[in-house]
């Protein structure tokens, strides 16, 4: 296919009074709610940018669907996705997916189109080539709806931290899965029938194993972790675990310890054994019920940064669904827009630090281990001194006896570390298993937070 240059300079102030034509990839959840968003507040947006905004087309996969419930003219609707970003100031790629969505952001880059973007998939997996293609053809990239829905937390790194030093980012960011637990501690709902709701509710991805098993999570913490410190850091770097293995067992032995099992994302600075690196981690911890994000109910989001100046920021609010998230994608849609009337460029990537990415091992953390025992002397000793060998300094122990249905009476040991580096805690765990007076390990979580 033959492609028209743009007609707009990338760079240079637009004609003014022309509107600014905007190009929607996807009109789903989120690409239907700033559709229909753009067109009710088309007034206020073009007092805001100083110039009107024109959607001149949405591209979608199925060109036969009923989509009169976004009220925007039917004729705007496209299968050529292709074709459409050759011929808008502002593309904005809301289809989800890698392969489609990352050739249609570099065409309409090559086009002269800035770019927004939700797909945090697509920037953790290939932010690098995004950003260079932006730069090369002096266009605007920007993300914010990628990380937290309509938390304001990408901008405010990038921008109002810029000054300052971030050492340690502790984040929920997957509404499908917070939603999921605060299920499962509060009502008791099993893990598959809450996805199901999540679903129905617009939270979870298309295909929701990648909110259960931390993929999206691991995601954002990719981009997260990059812009704090100044990296590339993808979301291969980046340790993962999902909820799937969190049984209610856990969630009581959290309950138990004042405590809730939180699925985090946790970006830090860490001392390893050359210097500083970057620790980068998905996985369901125990938070202590006076941490900030403990309060963090259903399929809202938050973000807690440490930063050495500013001390502790908590950012709150929605994390998942159209209107929440396409508040975001508005906002970056009005700071590309206003760019390009008054000329320049936004803030490209910052990736001058080039940290290490340290690996799962040399985190820093600290384990819930529950173990079922023999109720005889010397159990006690046998499993310290597995603790003492790999120097993981236990914090508390508890004993408690079970008894079963049958009336069978079970010795089970709780103990509570200190903080260890992650390979001293796997290490003391593999070997407790291999006791033989310990007749299971019924139980390991990772502790944040205090
Ligand atoms: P969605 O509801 O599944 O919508 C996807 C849209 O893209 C649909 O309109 C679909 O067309 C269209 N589409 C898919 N592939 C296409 C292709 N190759 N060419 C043209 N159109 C195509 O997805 P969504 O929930 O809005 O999510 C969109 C993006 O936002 C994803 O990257 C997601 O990770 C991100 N995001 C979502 C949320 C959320 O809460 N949902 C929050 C933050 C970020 P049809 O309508 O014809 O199927
Ligand atoms: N599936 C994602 C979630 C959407 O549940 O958080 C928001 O990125």
């Amino acid at each position: 296919m033959t492609t028209a240059p743009s007609q707009t300079s990338p760079t240079g102030p637009a004609h003014p009074g022309r509107p600014l034509r905007v190009a929607l990839l996807g009109g789903g959840t989120v690409g239907g709610s700033v559709a229909r968003m753009i067109t009710t507040q088309g007034e206020d947006l073009a007092q805001r940018i100083g110039r009107p905004l024109e959607i001149v087309g949405i591209a979608v996969r199925r060109a036969g669907r009923d989509r009169s419930d976004l009220g925007v003219d039917p004729q705007l609707f496209t299968t050529d996705a292709e074709e459409l970003v050759t011929r808008a100031d502002i593309v904005v790629e809301l289809i989800g997916g890698i392969d489609a969505a990352r050739s249609l952001i570099l065409r309409a880059m090559e086009h002269g189109a800035s770019v927004v973007t939700a797909n945090k998939a697509l920037l953790a997996e290939d932010g690098r080539t995004l950003h260079e293609a932006a730069a090369e053809h002096e266009v605007d990239l920007y993300y914010e709806a990628s990380v937290a829905g309509a938390i304001p937390i990408l901008r405010p790194i990038r921008d109002s931290l810029a000054g300052d030093s971030i050492t340690r980012i502790t984040g929920i960011v997957n509404g499908t899965t917070n939603f999921v637990l605060d299920a499962m501690e509060t009502t008791g709902a099993g893990l598959f029938d809450t996805v199901e709701r999540a679903q129905a509710l617009g939270y979870a991805e298309a295909d929701p194993t990648a909110d259960v098993e931390g993929f999206d999570a691991a995601a954002k913490a990719a981009i997260l972790s990059s812009l704090a410190f100044h990296t590339r850091v993808t979301s291969d770097d980046v340790h993962r675990e999902g909820i799937t293995g969190v049984r209610s067992a856990d969630i009581q032995a959290a309950r138990d310890m004042g405590c809730t099992v939180k699925l985090l994302a946790i970006c830090e600075k860490v001392e390893g054994p050359d210097g500083v690196g970057i620790s980068a981690r998905v996985h369901p911890a125990m938070i202590p019920l006076t941490h900030p994000l403990a309060s963090v109910r259903e399929a809202y989001n938050a973000v807690f940064v440490e930063a050495e100046a500013a001390g502790e920021l908590m950012f709150y609010g929605q994390g998942a669904g159209g209107d929440p998230t396409a508040s975001a994608v508005l906002g970056d849609i009005v700071a590309v827009a206003r760019t390009r009337v008054t000329g320049g460029r936004g803030p490209g990537e910052s990736a001058y630090a080039q940290l290490p990415v340290l690996s799962m091992g040399q985190a820093i953390t600290r384990y819930h281990v529950s173990l079922e025992v023999a109720d005889r002397s010397g159990v006690l000793a046998s499993v310290a001194a597995v603790f003492a060998d790999n120097d993981v300094s236990i914090g508390t122990v508890r004993q408690q006896i079970v008894t079963d249905e049958d009336g069978t009476a079970r010795a089970e040991l709780i103990i509570v570390t200190h903080a260890a580096t992650d390979a001293a805690l796997s290490a003391t765990v593999d070997e407790l298993a291999g006791l033989d007076t310990v007749t299971e390990v019924t139980s390991v979580m990772r502790v944040e937070g205090s």
